[in-house]
């Protein structure tokens, strides 16, 4: 069964297909308007409402399918104790597809593992957010007419912002890539982002704190918003809030040709006399971001289809053996307390080998570093 769990699931070809249909539904929405027909998507929003879900709901919708689900933790039997693995193996009763966001990172993946329908990861925890990566991708796409060759600067809350964690991971395959990283000591991009993506595919990037400098090199600005709801203590984020607030005076460097992206909501980072400015794309990028999930939809319930053909096998192969061992099960353990682990204790604890030479392990879920 295919599923989109993380960015990298889907190879370049299929994005640029996933773009292709995108652009095509820009172009003849009234070809698509029964193609969901009788279909249901459930969008388990584990976390409080958000726009995401409203994304994918008008995307359904906009498609001839019906949409059910829950939009808070409080309204589901995740209230109740239900594990991650039984809420996808019970709503695989229910739905076609599934999209969950949840606030533990690797949720979406176990939710793949049990459920018997595709599914898609809304975003979850601090970690991965790839439906937001493809609503950047086709922004980019069609306000650059291209993906690679271009400097791309990120700003703002660069650890727990999953939506650039995702983003890097997408524009890391493209040519001639270079990426600055720009954020407070504290909210650098995670050791993980950096190490196995950026200095493993040898893409040239810089680290700044100071966003006026860089700002003449800049084709993308990837603005973000300091992520409350993922700091351990609420004064680190009073103090690194308004670490970077955009204004018409600090684009005035700017390249005539530069856009402006936020994944939204934001909070204080673009001030809104930005708006006016022809640069700013991040409104588009919403609308953008329904027609990727319109195409994917599409995509991963044709998939579907084509693995309950007979004869299709769909197994999820973890490979273990004795030696070197790619996979470790239950052997170590993982001690993010915002991995899925942390809460569902039945877990199995899943490593596996991502860097032979050093003999570094990384969980599963949450891709956090063995120790
Ligand atoms: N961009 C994004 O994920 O927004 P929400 O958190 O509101 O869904």
């Amino acid at each position: 069964m295919r599923n989109l769990i993380n960015i990298l699931d889907f190879s370049t070809e299929e994005l640029l297909g996933l773009m292709d249909t995108a652009n095509d539904i820009i172009d003849h929405p009234e070809t698509y308007r029964e193609r969901c027909k009788g279909k249901n998507l459930a969008t388990l929003f584990l976390e409080p409402p958000t726009r995401t879900r409203l994304s994918f709901e008008a995307a359904m919708y906009e498609l001839g399918g019906n949409v059910i689900g829950f939009s808070e933790a409080q309204s589901s039997s995740a209230a109740k104790g239900e594990s991650v693995a039984d809420t996808a193996k019970v709503i695989s009763c229910y739905a076609d597809i599934i999209a969950m966001r949840h606030p533990k990172e690797g949720a979406p993946l176990v939710a793949s593992m049990n459920a018997s329908i595709p599914v898609i990861n809304a975003g979850d925890g601090g970690h991965n957010h790839p439906t937001q990566t493809l609503a950047d991708l086709l922004t980019i796409y069609r306000e650059k007419g291209r993906l690679g060759n271009m400097t791309v600067g990120f700003c703002g809350d660069l650890k727990y912002g999953r939506t650039v964690h995702s983003l890097i991971n997408a524009l890391a395959r493209y040519e001639g890539i270079k990426i600055v990283l720009i954020s407070p000591d504290e909210l650098k991009l995670p050791s993980y982002v950096k190490k196995d993506i950026l200095k493993e595919r040898g893409i040239p990037y810089e680290q700044t704190t100071d966003l006026e400098t860089v700002m003449p090199e800049l084709d993308v600005l990837y603005m973000t918003r300091v992520q409350r709801e993922r700091f351990p203590n609420q004064d680190d984020y009073l103090r690194l809030k308004d670490s970077y607030i955009l204004t018409p005076d600090k684009l005035q460097n700017a390249k005539s040709d530069l856009i402006i992206l936020h994944p939204l909501p934001r909070v204080n980072e673009i001030n809104v006399e930005v708006d006016r400015d022809p640069r700013a794309c991040y409104f588009k990028q919403v609308l953008y971001g329904k027609y990727m999930r319109m195409a994917l939809i599409l995509k991963l319930l044709k998939e579907a289809q084509k693995s309950l053909a007979p004869g299709c096998d769909d197994v999820t192969v973890i490979k273990k053996e004795t030696d070197t061992p790619d996979c470790l099960v239950n052997v170590l353990h993982c001690s993010n307390p915002r991995c899925i682990t942390s809460t569902e204790q039945e877990l199995k604890h899943i490593f596996k080998l991502t860097d032979r030479e050093n003999k570094v392990y990384r969980c599963i879920y949450c891709e956090t570093k063995s120790i």
